[in-house]
């Protein structure tokens, strides 16, 4: 009897350690869908401004833009989607 007990509880432990585990994974996935929220424009005042000017739009081409993206990307610490918001919006 006590070592049905002993398995009831392990089988609890895990299912909570399951659930515990699915919510870390849905609620990260909700802070991503927050910051991928936020449009180009805002991404591009928000982070491209802490080292130097803002470049404006028509500094370069759509095509010098996506090199200036991939560069900036890892100075900038931005994610993939981040960063093709941030071209897309320069590159109108
Ligand atoms: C962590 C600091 C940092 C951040 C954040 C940053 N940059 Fe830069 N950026 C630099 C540095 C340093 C250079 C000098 C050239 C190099 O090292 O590539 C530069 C150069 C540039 C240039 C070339 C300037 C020229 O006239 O040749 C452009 C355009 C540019 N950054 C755009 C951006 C954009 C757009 C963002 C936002 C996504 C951004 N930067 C975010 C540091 C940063």
């Amino acid at each position: 009897m006590k070592i049905l007990n002993n398995k009831k509880l392990t089988i609890l432990s895990i299912l909570v350690l399951m659930i515990g585990s699915m919510m870390l994974v849905l609620n990260s996935c909700t802070a991503s869908q927050k910051i991928s929220m936020k449009s180009g424009a805002q991404l591009w005042a928000e982070n491209c401004q802490r080292c130097h000017n803002t470049p404006s739009p028509s500094t370069f081409t759509p095509e010098q833009w996506e090199t200036v993206g991939m560069h900036m990307q890892s100075r900038a610490l931005l994610t993939e989607t981040e960063k093709n918001k941030i071209v897309e919006f320069l590159s109108q």
